[in-house]
Formats: C-alpha cells, sequence, structure tokens
C-alpha cells in the first residue's frame, strides 16, 4: 500500500480531504490528525516545525510516497524548511510534501471583483505573512486585509460548532475584518478547520450586512491542483495505490475522533479510526 499522506493538526484537515476523496475516489489515503496537540495556531515557530515534521515523518513510514499539508499554520511554518532541508537527507529523497497555501491564492485572485481580500486564519498563519508573499508574486494589484481569530479552532476541536461562544466570536472577528477594509468582497478561509462552520460565518455575514461576500473554502483548489500534481508527475503517480481505502488515524482520543470525524464528513455510517503516536 502507498497511499497518499493527509496531515493536520486535528479536525480541519478533514475539510481538504472531504474535497480530495469526492474528486480523486481510486486513491488509497492516510488520514492523519495530530489531535492531541491541536491547536497549532498559538505554538511557535520551532513546536510547528517540529510536529511537523514528526507527522510527516511517521506518514512516510506508514508508506505514503506523498503527504499533503492539509493545514494551513503548518504550510506556512515548516513546508519549505521539510522540502529543502528534510526532504534530501531521508533515504527516499522522492518522496514529496504539498501544502494549501499557493493553490489557495492561485484561485482567489479570479474570484475577487473589488481586488479587495480579506483572510481569517490562525495567529500563526497570518503573522507567518505568507498569503501577503503567495499574493505578492502573483498580482501587486490586488490587496489583502488578515485578522486572526485565534478563538476559533479550540472551540471546533472540542465540538462546540454552534454554541453561542463561537458565534460571537465569529461575529467580533469578521467585524474587525470588514472594519479594516470595507471593501472586501472575497474572504479566504484560510484555514482548514473552518469550513466545518461555514453556515456560523454565514450566519454572521448576514447579521453585518454583508450576505454578498464570497467564502473561499480551500478543499476544491487544493483537490485539483493535486490532481495537476498528479497528471504531471506520472513518476509519482504510478507509486500511489489504487484500493479507494482511507485510514484515519489520530494521535488523540478515538472516540471523539470517530464522533466529530463522522459529522464534519458528512458520512452516514461511523468512520473508524485508529490512534497512533508520533
Ligand atoms: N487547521 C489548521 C490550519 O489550517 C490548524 C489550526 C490550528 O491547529 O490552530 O491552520
Amino acid at each position: 500500500m502507498a497511499p497518499i499522506g493527509i496531515f493536520d493538526s486535528g479536525f480541519g484537515g478533514l475539510s481538504i480531504f472531504r474535497e480530495i476523496h469526492r474528486l480523486l475516489p481510486d486513491y488509497d489515503y492516510i488520514f492523519l490528525g495530530d489531535n492531541a496537540r491541536a491547536p497549532y495556531g498559538d505554538r511557535s515557530f520551532q513546536e510547528v516545525f517540529d510536529f511537523t515534521n514528526q507527522a510527516v515523518r511517521r506518514l512516510f513510514a506508514m508508506g505514503c510516497p506523498l503527504v499533503i499539508l492539509a493545514c494551513n499554520t503548518a504550510s506556512a511554518k515548516a513546508l519549505r524548511n521539510i522540502q529543502q532541508n528534510e526532504l534530501p537527507l531521508m533515504d527516499d529523497p522522492t518522496r514529496r510534501v504539498l501544502g494549501v497555501i499557493r493553490p489557495t491564492v492561485e484561485r482567489v485572485a479570479n474570484l475577487t471583483y473589488s481586488g479587495h481580500i480579506g483572510l481569517v486564519a490562525t495567529r500563526a498563519t497570518v503573522s507567518s505573512r505568507s498569503y501577503d508573499m503567495e499574493l505578492a508574486h502573483l498580482a501587486d494589484s490586488l490587496r489583502l486585509t488578515s485578522h486572526a481569530c485565534p478563538q476559533w479552532v479550540p472551540l471546533i476541536e472540542r465540538g462546540l460548532m454552534s454554541s453561542p461562544e463561537l458565534r460571537r466570536e465569529v461575529k467580533a472577528d469578521l467585524a474587525a475584518l470588514l472594519a479594516a477594509d470595507p471593501d472586501i468582497d472575497t474572504i479566504i478561509l484560510g484555514c482548514t478547520h473552518y469550513p466545518l462552520i461555514t453556515s456560523v460565518i454565514q450566519q454572521a455575514l448576514q447579521e453585518l450586512d454583508h450576505p454578498e461576500i464570497i467564502l473561499m473554502p480551500q478543499g476544491k483548489p487544493v483537490s485539483y491542483a493535486l490532481q495537476d500534481y498528479l497528471r504531471r508527475h506520472t513518476e509519482m503517480e504510478c507509486r500511489i495505490s489504487r484500493g479507494g481505502q482511507t485510514q484515519f488515524c489520530t494521535t488523540g482520543d478515538v472516540a471523539t475522533f470517530e464522533r466529530l470525524g463522522t459529522l464534519f464528513l458528512g458520512h452516514e455510517e461511523s468512520i473508524r479510526a485508529v490512534q497512533i503516536t508520533i
């Protein structure tokens, strides 16, 4: 078995996996959530790098030749370092790691009319300025306004998706973002956890009198970028096994992962997971 590995700090990567699996259902996958150590969003650069590096190495050891960091925080803080400094030193330097930021930025430029883009993300992602730098490469006429939302992920990881506390936080954070730039017409959901609360975000935009704002989740751009990558890299594509199987792994509590994971994926049957250490 040589599955595609998909990694996130916790449940957020399921929003990416859902779209990848929809587009490319024939491949095998291993999903790994580091729920025991989530959230990553307020952790130091070194911690995010170390945890991500450990997870990537674990997925490689489980047979994955290709790993997707389905996490903006890990993509912002660890991807380049792993690609440039870790991979070349490994026993098999032909394995690859891909992130979520580049595919998102390539797509968002086609969605905005005003050229004013908002970004909601973790503190780590916002402070990395990765989105600013990627967007600047593409088109310097686009204006990005970023806002960190440190309370969203902890509440989602605890399963409190429809709590009044989360609704309050979401509305306050979006109000702050729109106050900073009232011409924003497109908001990047720059944390893979956020599509799991799309209805809460839409409701907040309604209440703020901005129902017209386009929300941009990352599942579709990332899944089409993966399809494109595999078409262009046939030497990698032929290494991936095609059994249509997915193994879900968590570093946290299995019962909680199975309950919330099933909910987030919208599966009728409960997903099964195993606990692993990384
Ligand atoms: N879902 C992740 C992201 O896209 C990480 C969130 C966190 O662990 O704080 O940034």
